[in-house]
Parts: C-alpha cells; sequence; structure tokens
C-alpha cells in the first residue's frame, strides 16, 4: 500500500514539474518573439524629442538604460535612426553636427548615411528603419531601412 502511494505521488510530482517546465518554455517562446519585433517610439509631444521636427536636427534618444542611445536624425525631413556604438572600439558617438557625427575617442567621422569619412572607424553604422507619424517615430530595431533608392519594401532581419 505504501509502495503504491510512492508511486502516485512520484507520478504527481513528474507531472507537476513537466507542466512548469511547459510553461516556463512558453514564456521563453514568447519574450523571444517580442525581442525580434522590438520597436521603440519617440515622441513628438515630449520637449526633448520636438526638436527632430526641425530640419537638420538630431538628438541622442536613450531608449533603455543599458544600451547606447540612437542617434535620431532630421535629415531634410526624412528621420533616420543610427546606433550610437561607433564601430571602431564601441565609443559612444556624439550628437551629429555640420553633417557628420564624431567619435570622441580616437576621432572617426561618419557621414549622414552612416558611413565612415575618417578612420580609424571602417564599418558603416547601423541603421534602422524608421516609420514617421503625426505625433511620433517608431524606431524597428530589427530591421534595415527600406531603401529609398529602390523603392524596395523588403524588410531584412538584423536581429543577429
Ligand atoms: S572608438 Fe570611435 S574612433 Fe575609436
Amino acid at each position: 500500500m505504501n509502495e503504491k502511494r510512492m508511486q502516485r505521488r512520484s507520478f504527481l510530482q513528474h507531472t507537476v514539474k513537466i507542466a512548469a517546465l511547459s510553461l516556463i518554455g512558453r514564456r521563453l517562446f514568447a519574450d523571444g518573439k517580442q525581442g525580434e519585433n522590438e520597436i521603440v517610439e519617440v515622441s513628438f509631444d515630449d520637449k526633448e524629442s520636438s526638436v527632430l521636427l526641425e530640419n537638420g536636427k538630431a538628438m541622442l534618444f536613450q531608449y533603455q538604460k543599458k544600451k547606447a542611445p540612437l542617434i535620431v536624425w532630421n535629415q531634410d525631413g526624412r528621420i533616420r535612426a543610427f546606433s550610437s556604438s561607433c564601430t571602431h572600439r564601441g565609443c559612444k558617438l556624439n550628437v551629429p553636427s555640420n553633417g557628420r557625427i564624431q567619435c570622441p575617442c580616437h576621432k572617426a567621422e561618419f557621414n549622414q548615411n552612416g558611413v565612415p569619412v575618417k578612420g580609424p572607424a571602417k564599418e558603416p553604422l547601423k541603421e534602422y528603419r524608421v516609420e514617421r507619424t503625426e505625433s511620433k517615430l517608431m524606431i524597428f530595431l530589427n530591421q534595415r531601412p527600406i531603401s529609398e533608392e529602390t523603392g524596395s519594401q523588403e524588410l531584412q532581419d538584423i536581429s543577429n
């Protein structure tokens, strides 16, 4: 009789463990999917962000404490978003001025397309897709911008 009780107890313990693992697995999967579609919203209602409505203005937008801010830049009405992490050794870049983004560490410079025009950086900055409404921007951290030259609507996954 005791042996039967033990078997039943063991069976119930295993069932509870499997159910718990299943729930954890679902949670991890859901978080992963959310991460793939990470979107940062920048409201023009905020005083600081409202400068982006002016042509030529730019700002560093801090969207998470642990990650480097984004460089958000109004280039003749087209607002673009770049990583603020220098492609040389990862220093935080300055706010763009005079059409250039400068690195304070070793003086690399990037043009308005994020392409290095002065070393030591050799790789372009990561740029993100931006969608604009009247009141806000949505920056898609896992997608490259839609090419204006080709008019391509194809989006590329850049999560890696
Ligand atoms: S880290 Fe930017 S130039 Fe070296």
